[in-house]
């Protein structure tokens, strides 16, 4: 029974206030609320609330008892038949977060008590209707035993707060109205890094980072980070922060993180930071998360989604946000290559499978299910497309009417376009197809040069999935330029709006055949299909001036390479590799140090999914067996200029956090990797050497992944005294998990499975088991897929556990499982059996039911 968009009809009932009383306990806690109603229109309606598990203790309207005729309650709603025109309600219920498995509503974590409610966890707290269209004013007054409990959060502003015996109260208030699924409380002891900020209007900020005690100085990176964003959103967007205290948690063995208004909740994974255990991925990652919650105080907390099918109108624009604040940061186009890497390997395969849908779907079963990355990057690539077409002074200042004219508002992602269009004065009439059209285009673009005329005619068109239903052309912003194969550009780049089926561009006055420069940065999120040669490929991986072009036709070169080599007997194929792996190899070292992290991308050989982009079919085994062949030529044919680049950058200070450094550290871990893949000893002495030496904790952790990888007896022991190394650093354990789960060595699938039984390893720390977990489900290309079927058995029983311990989030370990139809046998009808046995079993959360079913199709 799926919700669907058409069906929306507003809350017939406005709730001004809420006041709640909530007298903390793990136990048994009691919530006292306090709802203003009054109705909306003039018919008179049912009032009905959501809940979930609430035990009703009390209920008033206008201050009295209720006839038992008058409402009905039921511990997952409350429903008063004939309320009047405008009243107030009071209910109190009680509540048992140490019961509560499920991560959502009011829980007991790590001797805290704390709340996560997106989507839908606020109606495990109190009975009130639990929907982004229903925006009130939150009084909140927190009351708990002093000792276990010395601290008190909620969102706003902290207005008193008192003691009485044993037990001490403090009393918040957020002046912004907001949806329920930004409301938050954390309590318990904690150990606090302070800092303000002012903004550019001279308000003062207290910022204030909440960490487990002894961890407070490894939150200053945080703070840097948050200052930084606070900073970026005023320059770039001009917006500041609208609140005198800004207050964000770090839960130790939590994963994820939360934008509560003025309360951010962040696994500890996503604040701490220290050099000693934090690699340069995640101190970005901190960053960006940091931003990316921050920004959500605009976009999304101050303007809403009116239901969840909007949920990329905040999703998406705010990653569009966190992205642009990182590529301010990092190497020049080096992030936006990044943005490219995770929209193929995690958004493309989605929209190749089954659970394929629009950014701004129709319907869904459970929205928990609909966290996707279609919403999240493809919902971000959309509104990076708007700004590409008006430009983006123009779409800053769209995006600054919208949250203007909607302030305090719950709305949809057809107002935001409405604004953009009418701001930027575009039609965008047939820009909103992406917005409902599932799937991705694939962009062809065919050529001729006549010498006589010296004229190029460029003919590009658009093609649409076949699984999807028949769609109309999109509208395509396609970054084009032409560069002089003797060297430089042909005139301007330029912008191409592809509408049509098919439209052609001649381009005259060209004294020899030009070679194109297509979709630069990424203009679009589509598949792109140009014959170019090797040699223009070549050209422009060393030679264009545009990051991602330069990127992808070194990986189209790779990817080429890879696919022509897997139709060889994987015998022949250390033979058989085509020359132009190594010539590109040889032409980006000689070039390496102008730019290092653009270098360490285009090195870096393209990995499944990307491989298998637009076939039909996965030819795994062959697809990896000739990728490790390029690897091995490579490494091989050019160990000495890579051996000496290597040499040259062990100098980098492991202190030093700028974007040279961090992208030298990165080339270097590359060029690790084809000295493993050389196969000769110098490289595992090397590689050994890097987990003990670094000199970095980045270049340690990246050696042992490399390590992981390989068939050599150094393996396991290096791995267990990485172990014992780090055993007192739970982040560090962590990664550890997600290394060993990473590892790709010839049937590592036993020794992987084996570690769910590993002293440090614990179902109930969310971080560890999604590091684990999603490691092996979701990335590991090789070891689930082990051809005896045991990766996905494996998979099978754990979502069929997780899911009798009611805290299942199903959705995100089906990435590889989804692609089964694409897969070669035996391991289709492996994959199906495991999906079939879940679907056979009996009592299964709707949830779980949504995502295997959908599989099975
Ligand atoms: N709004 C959060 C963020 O993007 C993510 C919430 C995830 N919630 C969920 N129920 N899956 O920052
Ligand atoms: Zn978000």
């Amino acid at each position: 029974q799926p919700v669907r968009l058409a069906d929306y009809r507003p809350y017939p009932y406005v709730i001004d206030t809420i006041a709640l009383d909530i007298a903390l306990d793990a136990d048994e806690t009691i919530v006292r609320a306090t709802l203003s109603v009054r109705r909306r229109g003039a018919a008179a309606e049912p009032l009905v609330l959501d809940g979930k598990n609430l035990q009703l203790r009390q209920l008033r309207l206008n201050g009295a008892e209720l006839p038992a005729d008058g409402f009905v309650a039921t511990p997952d709603r409350l429903e008063i038949m004939a309320p009047p025109a405008e009243f107030t309600l009071e209910t109190e219920v009680a509540i048992h977060p140490a019961r509560n498995q499920s991560g959502k509503g009011l829980f007991w974590h790590t001797n805290r008590l704390i709340t996560h409610c997106e989507a839908e966890g606020f109606r495990r707290i109190t009975y009130f209707p639990d929907r982004p269209d229903v925006l009130a004013t939150y009084t909140v007054r927190l009351e708990a035993d002093r000792q276990a409990f010395p601290l008190l959060l909620s969102n706003g502003i902290p207005m008193e707060s008192g003691e009485a015996g044993q037990r001490h109260w403090t009393l918040w208030r957020d002046p912004f109205p907001k949806p329920s699924y930004i409301f938050a409380v954390m309590a318990g002891r904690f150990e606090t890094l302070r800092d303000h900020f002012t903004t550019a209007e001279g308000q003062e900020v207290s910022l204030a980072i909440h960490a487990e005690p002894g961890e407070a100085a490894r939150c200053a990176f945080a703070m840097d980070s948050l200052k930084a964003a606070f900073r970026w959103d005023e320059r770039v967007f001009g917006l500041s922060c609208d609140l005198p205290v800004y207050n964000v948690v770090a839960l130790p063995a939590y994963a994820g993180a939360q934008e509560n208004k003025g309360l951010n909740l962040f696994g500890a994974d996503g604040i701490i930071a220290d050099p000693a255990i934090t690699t340069d991925e995640d101190f970005a990652l901190i960053r960006r998360i940091i931003g990316h919650e921050y920004f959500h105080n605009w976009t999304g907390n101050r303007v809403t989604c009116r239901d969840w099918f909007q949920l990329s109108l905040k999703e998406g624009l705010t990653r569009l946000r966190d992205q642009l604040f990182m590529e301010d940061e990092l190497e020049p186009g080096t992030y936006r290559i990044e943005q490219v890497k995770t929209l193929r390997r995690n958004q493309f395969p989605e929209d190749d499978g089954p659970a394929a849908h629009p950014v701004q779907p129709a319907e869904f079963v459970e929205i928990e299910n609909f966290y996707t990355a279609t919403i999240y990057e493809k919902g971000a690539e959309l509104l990076r497309m708007l700004r590409t077409l008006v430009g983006a002074e123009r779409f800053v200042a769209a995006i600054r009417a919208y949250l203007v004219r909607f302030d305090g508002q719950a709305v949809t992602i057809d107002d935001l376009f409405d604004t953009i269009e009418r701001e930027a004065d575009v039609d965008l009439a047939q820009f909103r197809r992406w917005l409902h059209q599932p799937g991705r285009p694939t962009v062809t673009v065919a050529r001729e040069y006549d010498p006589e005329r010296r004229e190029a005619r460029f003919t590009f068109s658009q093609r649409l999935p076949v699984n999807g239903e028949p769609g109309q052309p999109l509208h395509i912003p396609i970054a084009f330029a032409l560069f002089d194969p003797q060297g430089g550009h042909f005139g301007k780049p330029l912008l191409i709006e592809l509408r049509d089926w098919s439209q052609t561009l001649v381009i005259a006055d060209l004294p020899r055949a030009p070679v194109p420069s297509i979709l630069r940065q990424f203009s679009a999120p589509v598949s792109l299909e140009a014959d170019l040669s090797d040699e223009e490929l070549m050209h422009l991986a060393v030679a264009d001036d545009d990051a991602f072009v330069a990127w992808n036709s070194a990986q189209q070169l790779f990817t080429r390479g890879v696919r022509e080599l897997a139709l060889e007997q994987p015998a022949a194929m250390d033979a058989l590799v085509p020359p132009a792996m190594v010539e590109i190899a040889r032409r980006l070292l000689a070039d390496a140090r102008r730019a290092p992290g653009l270098t360490a991308l285009r090195l870096s050989l393209p990995d499944e999914p990307a491989l298998s982009e637009g076939l039909d079919r996965i030819p795994l085994d062959s697809h990896m067996a000739a990728r490790n062949a390029i690897r091995r030529a490579i490494g091989r044919a050019l160990a000495d200029p890579i051996h000496s680049l290597y040499e040259q950058l062990s100098a980098i200070d492991p202190l030093d956090l700028s974007a040279p450094a961090m992208s030298g550290r990165n080339l270097r871990s590359v060029l690790l990797d084809f000295r493993l893949a050389a196969g000769d000893e110098k490289g595992v002495s090397a590689c050994l050497a890097q987990i003990e030496e670094g000199p970095s904790f980045t270049e340690a952790f990246e050696a042992l992944c490399l390590l992981g990888h390989c068939d050599r007896p150094e393996r396991q022991a290096a791995f267990e005294a990485f172990h014992h190394r780090y055993r007192d650093q739970p982040l560090v354990v962590d990664k550890w998990f997600k290394a060993y789960a990473l590892s790709r060595a010839t049937g590592v699938i036993d020794e992987i499975i084996a570690l769910e039984g590993h002293s440090a390893f614990d179902i109930s720390n969310t971080s560890r088991a999604v590091a684990y977990y999603g490691s092996l489900f979701r990335q590991n290309r090789v070891a689930f897929h082990d051809a005896s079927g045991k990766g996905y058995r494996f998979l099978a029983d754990r979502l069929l556990m997780m899911d009798q311990m009611g805290r299942g989030h199903p959705a995100f370990f089906m990435a590889q499982i989804d692609q089964w139809r694409r897969h070669d046998e035996p391991r289709q009808t492996l994959m199906r059996e495991q999906l079939q046995r879940i679907a056979g079993t009996s009592g299964i959360s709707r949830s779980l039911d949504e995502v295997v079913n959908r599989s099975l199709g």
